[in-house]
């Protein structure tokens, strides 16, 4: 298995391309299932669970090519052209799903389209337990008989779904984007009250749209999506992400650096944004993307994690490790998964003082992180032990990495364009 080298203490500066955000990436590839017409998106980062999508949807008989380069602001991603003219199977098996939980948004489309899927339930995973409850339920209501069997979900419309008006008691972001799929090949009206409102949603909403979906309400809690016999061929751009663009502002913070992301939208991340400030770190618009700097000195500000558009769980891990070098206390309380602070223990063989209480942890800030060897549990977590080896004194081994790639591009090189002290290890076969 590969590893990170970090040496950490070298303040980051320069510019980093901002990709396309994965959590739009993956439930706009599945939308492709809702049309014989095909679906061209641009802008798609390289990434393993983009791989794995690829390969889900592969196996349900959608054709795949991966065509040449998109510039977007100077950045090259790529075109990605999804084409599903016949679903050759409804299975989406374990070996595929129990590698990417976000598998799940093939569930509504196929359902929809082929009037019967069958996707494996995914499991728990390291943050928690992550039911698909709320996933089911909502298929049912739009008529769908949906048993349990084998360890899979098996759910059958044989003379379609029809619209009515689902009411999420929870946010939920692939939720939404399953309901909201399923509701634009329906008959007649779905109401989603309670709809996750994060720009990835309403990344997938304005395709749905491009697609000949109708749908009022984007960008709010309140969706209203009028059915269609048939979607059509369209393009479209993946929106940058959000979490990588956070990631990396804190990577400026925790450095003591300068950076400019190329791509970054301030729109996307304003409590994001309002957080940092009050901790001293300044984010500001620029032509071209966001600058990220530290205003003055570092200080420790409470966060709460919330739906969109409050701050978000998938940054929760890295904001911990800013403000384990800030100066004074901060309180981090997770209100998403009940599993989100494995990162924890690791920060603290790094030198961080941590205490958790139940959702909430309490940092206490040091003057100096230390190198170590860790161990990612999970993608966020992963990375947020990269950061706190950019800011700490010494030599960090980061092991287990394959996290690191499912989520973010390239990202040794990236922050080595910055002046990082990172290389990645390859295991000798
Ligand atoms: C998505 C993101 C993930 C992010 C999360 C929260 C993708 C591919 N992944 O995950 O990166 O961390 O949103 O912003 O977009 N829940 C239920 N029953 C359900 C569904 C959800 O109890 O049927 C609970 C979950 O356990 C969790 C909360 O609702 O506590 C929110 O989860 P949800 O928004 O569904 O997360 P995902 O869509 O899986």
């Amino acid at each position: 298995m590969d590893s990170m080298r970090i040496k950490g203490g070298k303040p980051l500066t320069g510019k980093i391309h901002i990709s396309g955000a994965k959590n739009a990436a993956l439930p706009l590839m599945a939308a492709s299932l809702l049309t014989d017409g095909g679906l061209t998106l641009s802008n798609v980062p390289h990434l393993a669970d983009i791989a794995t999508m690829a390969n889900l949807l592969g196996q349900h008989g959608v054709s795949l090519g991966l065509n040449g380069d998109h510039k977007n602001n100077g950045h090259t991603g790529r075109v990605m052209e999804l084409k599903a003219e016949k679903i050759t199977s409804i299975t989406a098996p374990y070996e595929l799903v129990r590698k990417m939980r976000a598998s799940i948004v093939v569930l509504g489309p196929l359902l929809a389209r082929c009037g019967e899927a069958k996707v494996s339930l995914p499991g728990g995973c390291a943050i928690g337990t992550r039911p698909v409850d709320l996933h089911i339920k909502a298929l049912e209501q739009l008529g769908a008989e949906v048993v349990l069997e084998n360890g899979y979900i098996h759910a059958r419309a044989p003379k379609g779904l029809k619209g009515t008006q689902i009411v999420f008691p929870m946010v939920t972001v692939t939720g939404t984007e399953n309901i909201m799929m399923a509701a634009a090949l329906a008959k007649g009206e779905t109401t989603i009250v309670n709809a996750a409102r994060e720009p990835e949603v309403v990344d997938l909403a304005n395709c749905l749209v491009a697609m000949g979906a109708e749908i009022e309400g984007i960008g709010s809690d309140k969706l209203r999506i009028t059915g269609k016999d048939k979607l059509h061929a369209a393009h479209h751009d993946v929106i940058p992400d959000r979490i990588e663009t956070g990631t990396f502002a804190m990577a400026a913070a925790i450095t003591n650096g300068d950076m400019e992301l190329i791509g970054g939208k301030l729109a996307h991340l304003n409590s994001v944004a309002r957080i940092l400030a009050e901790a001293g770190v300044s984010m500001e618009e620029t032509p071209q993307g966001l600058r990220v700097r530290r205003a003055n000195g570092l200080h420790g500000v409470d966060v709460m994690t919330e739906p969109y558009p409050g701050f978000p769980t998938d940054l929760q891990a890295q904001m911990m490790a800013l403000m384990c070098v800030a100066q004074g206390a901060s309180m981090i309380t997770e209100t998403i998964f009940e599993n989100r602070f494995m990162h924890v223990p690791e920060l603290r063989r790094m030198g961080a003082n941590i205490t958790v209480h139940n959702a909430s942890a309490m940092i206490r800030g040091v003057p100096q992180l230390t190198g170590a060897p860790v161990m990612a549990t999970d993608l966020r977590a992963s990375v947020s032990l990269a950061l706190a080896g950019l800011a700490a004194q010494g030599e960090t081994i980061l092991n287990r990495i394959y996290h690191l790639d499912r989520g973010y591009e390239r990202l040794e090189e990236k922050l080595a364009a910055c002046g990082a002290d990172i290389e990645r290890v390859r295991e000798a076969a």
